[in-house]
């Protein structure tokens, strides 16, 4: 594999189709799984994440705990709509199998922080939930802003209205200072955020292919999928599909041309007055500066949609 990856995911229906996406990529080498907190807690996502891999087959991936909450608040408000698009246990209310593994006695922080300077320019930074985890390790080890290879996250807007106010993304919405933290400081970062991913949209015609494989993985995934896929439905999100948010970003990090980005410095608004708190938009004081990241602002949808599909019937 020509990249090692570390996922943090918020354990989440799109995020166990990252994590699909992940395992079955010729080119990346999964090193471990962060657990954050978002459209569960911790303990939730973590337990999802090491059932998924037992179901997947992968069960020599470590799973880490991250933060249980963000760097400002415990309150978990807004994870009660998670619930209504994920489920009440992340997954679509679908049982997985209960994998007979533990979660890793060492912290998801300092993990990623070993990995950045062990693998450095191979390294890719996968987050899919909130960006609390990478905070936190830039705060404990300030090196690793240059140190890691990439960091492709899915979160974010830069043309659309957010998912949970106007101007905020779900992901960035958990902890706007932490997300702020990390535009700021980190090098090499790629934001795919909703304008691109809401394009993404795979339907109920693709499940009934996985089903058709007929093997258990793939009806458990099909059933987690059709539970999200009519979530957007009835919430009237999209009627004709559910977006795949987190595998994009999994697809982007080994395979860029799927995408068209703009170089910008960019910001999170952490101003909680403003009225557009948690908003991601370009650095006014970093106008002249180079670039150290870049926003995804085009996707080629069908041609993602398509080859995510049949590598979801390999892995299936
Ligand atoms: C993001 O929020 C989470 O609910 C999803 O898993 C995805 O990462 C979309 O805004
Ligand atoms: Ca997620």
């Amino acid at each position: 594999p020509r990249y090692k990856m570390i996922l943090d995911l918020d354990t989440g229906i799109d995020d166990a189709l990252a994590l699909a996406y992940a395992v079955g990529h010729e080119d990346i080498d999964l090193i471990g799984i962060i657990a954050s907190y978002g459209n569960n807690l911790t303990p939730v996502t973590a337990q999802n994440s090491l059932d998924l891999l037992n179901l997947l087959g992968a069960s020599d991936v470590p799973v880490f705990y991250g933060a249980s909450h963000s760097t400002t608040t415990d309150d978990f408000t807004v994870m009660e709509v998670s619930k209504t698009i994920h489920g009440q246990n992340g997954l679509g209310d679908v049982t997985v199998p209960k994998s007979e593994r533990s979660v890793s006695d060492q912290s998801g922080i300092d993990f990623l922080i070993e990995a950045a300077h062990q693998y450095k320019d191979d390294l890719v930074y996968l987050p899919t939930g909130p960006l609390t985890n990478l905070a936190l390790a830039l705060e404990k080890d300030p090196a690793i802003a240059k140190l890691i290879g990439q960091t492709t996250l899915m979160g974010g807007a830069l043309t659309v209205p957010g998912n949970v106010t106007p101007f905020t993304e779900a992901n960035i919405n958990q902890d706007p200072e932490a997300a702020n933290t990390v535009f700021q400081e980190q090098q090499k970062l790629t934001m795919v955020g909703l304008d691109v991913t809401l394009r993404t949209l795979l339907t109920k015609k693709e499940t009934a292919e996985w089903r058709a494989l007929g093997t258990k993985k793939a009806e458990l995934y099909a059933d987690i999928m059709d539970y999200y896929i009519d979530a957007y439905y009835n919430l009237d999100i999209d009627k004709r599909g559910a977006a795949l948010h987190d595998p994009l970003a999994v697809a982007v990090a080994v395979q860029p041309d799927y995408i068209d980005t703009l170089p910008l410095n960019m910001k999170v608004t952490t101003d909680r007055v403003s009225g557009d708190y948690g908003r991601t938009i370009g650095d006014t004081d970093k106008l002249l500066d180079e670039t150290t990241s870049k926003a995804a602002v085009l996707v080629d949808q069908e041609r993602f949609v398509s080859d995510f599909q049949n590598m979801m019937l390999k892995v299936l």
